[in-house]
């Protein structure tokens, strides 16, 4: 029997304010937490752990409770401090004096590569080379690759355009997909930052993992700069996710898999919580960044491509950017588990995964484009979104969910990763971003 589950956002909708002018209130019934992914999240991967309890409100984090960390360096060889060796090669059981929480390192080895392991593993994470994972330390040197802030791109066209050429159903689209999207950015910062970093037992993973975290947070200062540069109220914009079903039960499926993880008593070997992670890291890698924000820029590209909004376009492109990486990366680590550790995932909880995500997507869709703007609508959003979920799926080694989306219904899209260089210099920034052309998807 399951216990315990707090939704931190249960309660929150009733109470809350009204999203825009002539928004229909929402309906409490409707904003219920999405059943799957909270299942999901709750009983396991497998759903066979009956007495499994996962507790969101457990949120103050430990350091890594992986035995072979050493969040502090014990005594040193050369520095006059005895040194008790070991021939296990492992630090597993060399602790401090029970004066210290933290495991004394014991043994003056170099880490041996082989040993490191991307979660449960034994070597000691503060040594960073030699690598097990390079292509981790790659990922790493080209997102450094790209610098920028929102600053740097001229916004005001965006201003004139906003008040006097877009019109209301289009003014709607923008302003729901930037509040969609800067919630979601916090969201996915502290999954990376908070539930996901700290489970990683090599160093060179969380390197590119903490670069993540500080880009996720430059995304939400993006979509601060946007929306104060137009002068859309903040109070509200940031609060619609609380008051609009269809934004809300996009960021409940994500909130259920993020706080199913964000626990400090989570022992990842433990069968059914590795599943469970795995399953919440597809999410995140494979859907949330992988589709829905790969996907969710686009109907403002659809506004660039008419000449419309393309300073918040621009932003828009260099974020996409960095979520192709981040998507990529998510999908290489969670694989790279799945061997490492021989997870078996449950074929219908990644199935089950795919039609919850469909159905807030199509909701989402449905009330972003409630009125289809010039050369957009929900149908073509829904179906690119399955488009690209079929291309998540093979990346992960997954069946297609959606063997009849062979089509991009958006073949544009992919180009939006490259920034275009014929861009007039003093209109806007040119500025070469490597990362994102050197990635090969399919
Ligand atoms: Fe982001
Ligand atoms: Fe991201």
């Amino acid at each position: 029997m399951l216990q315990q589950w707090d939704d931190p956002l249960a309660g929150l909708i009733p109470n809350s304010g009204t999203a825009e002018a002539g928004m229909t209130p929402p309906d409490a019934g409707v904003v219920a937490p999405s059943p799957v992914a909270c299942d999901a999240a709750r009983s396991g991967v497998g759903g066979n752990t009956p007495e499994k309890v996962f507790h969101p409100s457990v949120f103050p984090l430990s350091a890594s409770g992986h035995s072979g960390t050493a969040a502090e360096p014990g005594p040193q060889p050369g520095n006059g401090d005895q040194m008790p060796y070991t021939t296990t090669g492992v630090l597993a059981g060399a602790y401090a004096p029970e004066t210290s929480a933290a495991p004394k390192i014991t043994d003056t080895r170099p880490v041996n590569p082989d040993d490191k392991r991307v979660i449960n593993g034994m070597t000691d994470i503060n040594q960073l080379a030699p690598f097990k994972y390079p292509w981790a330390w790659n990922y790493f040197l080209n997102a450094n690759k790209n610098h920028w802030t929102p600053l740097d791109i001229n916004m005001a066209q965006d201003v004139h355009d906003y008040y006097h050429k877009l019109t209301q159903a289009e003014r709607h689209v923008y302003e729901n997909v930037l509040s969609y999207l800067t919630t979601s950015d916090i969201l996915a910062m502290r999954n990376i930052g908070l539930a996901v970093m700290e489970k990683m037992s090599a160093p060179e993973l969380q390197i590119y993992q903490a670069r993540q975290v500080y880009e996720e947070s430059l995304h939400t200062w993006t979509y601060q700069h946007c929306i104060e540069t137009i002068g859309l109220d903040q109070s509200e914009v940031y609060n619609r996710y609380r008051v609009v079903p269809e934004i809300n039960g996009k960021i409940q499926i994500a909130n259920c898999r993020l706080h199913s993880i964000l626990r400090s008593d989570i022992d990842l070997n433990d069968r059914d919580e590795l599943e469970n992670f795995v399953m919440a890291y597809i999410f995140f890698s494979g859907i949330f960044e992988g589709c829905w924000f790969y996907n969710g820029f686009s109907p403002i590209f659809a506004l660039q491509r008419r000449g419309l909004m393309k300073g918040t376009a621009e932003q828009l492109q260099y974020i996409m950017r960095d979520e192709v990486m981040h998507a990529s990366f998510g999908i290489r680590v969670v694989k790279q588990i799945i061997r490492e550790e021989g997870v078996k995932l449950d074929p219908q909880a990644i199935r089950a995964m795919w039609d919850e995500a469909e159905a807030a997507e199509s909701a989402y869709a449905g009330y972003i484009l409630r009125t289809p703007i010039l050369g957009y609508s929900k149908e073509v959003h829904n179906n690119q979104f399955r488009f690209i979920a079929n291309r998540r799926a093979r990346q992960l080694n997954l069946e297609e969910p959606f063997p009849a989306s062979r089509e991009a219904a958006l073949p544009w899209l992919d180009e939006q990763v490259n920034l275009r260089k014929e861009k007039n210099f003093f209109e806007t920034r040119v500025t070469e971003y490597q990362t994102g052309g050197g990635l090969n998807w399919d």
